[in-house]
């Protein structure tokens, strides 16, 4: 299965920043060829992007959408508009939105929805609180946000993160283990709603994922590629995380 890596860069870089990111990370990792790479920037780069990254290597993603096409919802954007700007993929239902923005469930399921619809490649992103898994609760929130975003929705160009809401931007990454454990607990689910095209789906790590841990994370099994915040605003140690050790 191909490797999938992509960089959220959440609420950072403006259009110029953008623009010298790309000139400098695309030639670094030209010669990637077994990862799908993947730039997440925010709506207003996302045009700029689209420009640097034609004909390379590196495809476009949003950080999130609106599942209505078109109409009167000041603020909001569009599958439709994400397409429009080049995007081939979108983020949806990270913690971040779910915590701040109150995105619930219900609300990730209309937009997995939309997204899909509109023939957009989903980054559907789970995982639990800290107090969540100190309570011994991680695999019962897994199983409820996998099933509850994931319901009436098919396999097809479908990416599942894994991000333990504790080890996001804190620098506390999950160990392999844990992270492998809830990856196959992952697959499981999916195996139940999909059979066996539940082997061909990635599953993402993300979680303060960095140049120095990105090689154990990948070697695990179930682990199919990363999600990368913080480690992903520098050119040079995101394409260091694209270009990750495979031989362990
Ligand atoms: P981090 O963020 O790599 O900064 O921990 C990951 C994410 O939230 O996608």
């Amino acid at each position: 299965m191909k490797y999938f890596i992509a960089a959220n860069w959440k609420l950072n870089k403006t259009i110029g920043e953008t623009r010298e990111f790309l000139r400098s990370f695309i030639p670094a990792v030209q010669n990637v060829t077994d990862v799908d790479i993947v730039v997440a920037p925010p709506f207003t780069s996302l045009s700029a992007a689209a420009e640097e990254i034609k004909d390379t290597n590196v495809q476009l993603s949003a950080q999130d959408l609106f599942w209505e096409e078109k109409g009167a919802y000041t603020g909001e954007i569009s599958p439709l508009m994400l397409l429009d700007a080049g995007c081939k993929h979108v983020i949806i239902g990270h913690s971040e939105r779910r915590q701040y923005f109150s995105e619930e469930d219900v609300i990730v399921n209309r937009k997995i929805k939309a997204a899909k619809k509109a023939g957009l490649g989903v980054i559907f992103c789970v995982g639990e609180s800290l107090a969540e898994r100190e309570a011994g609760k991680t695999f019962d929130v897994i199983k409820r946000e996998v099933e509850s975003g994931l319901a009436e929705v098919d396999s097809d160009n479908l990416v599942v993160a894994y991000e333990p809401i504790w080890a996001i931007g804190t620098g506390k990454t999950a160990s392999n283990e844990q992270a492998q454990e809830v990856h196959a607990f992952i697959r499981k689910i999916l195996g139940n709603l999909y059979g066996d095209k539940a082997q061909g789906i990635r599953i993402l790590y993300g979680g303060s994922v960095t140049p120095d841990n990105v090689d154990g994370l990948m070697a695990c099994k179930d682990v199919n590629g990363a999600l990368v915040g913080g480690a992903s605003l520098k050119p040079d140690s995101f394409a260091k995380i694209v270009s990750f050790n495979k031989e362990n």
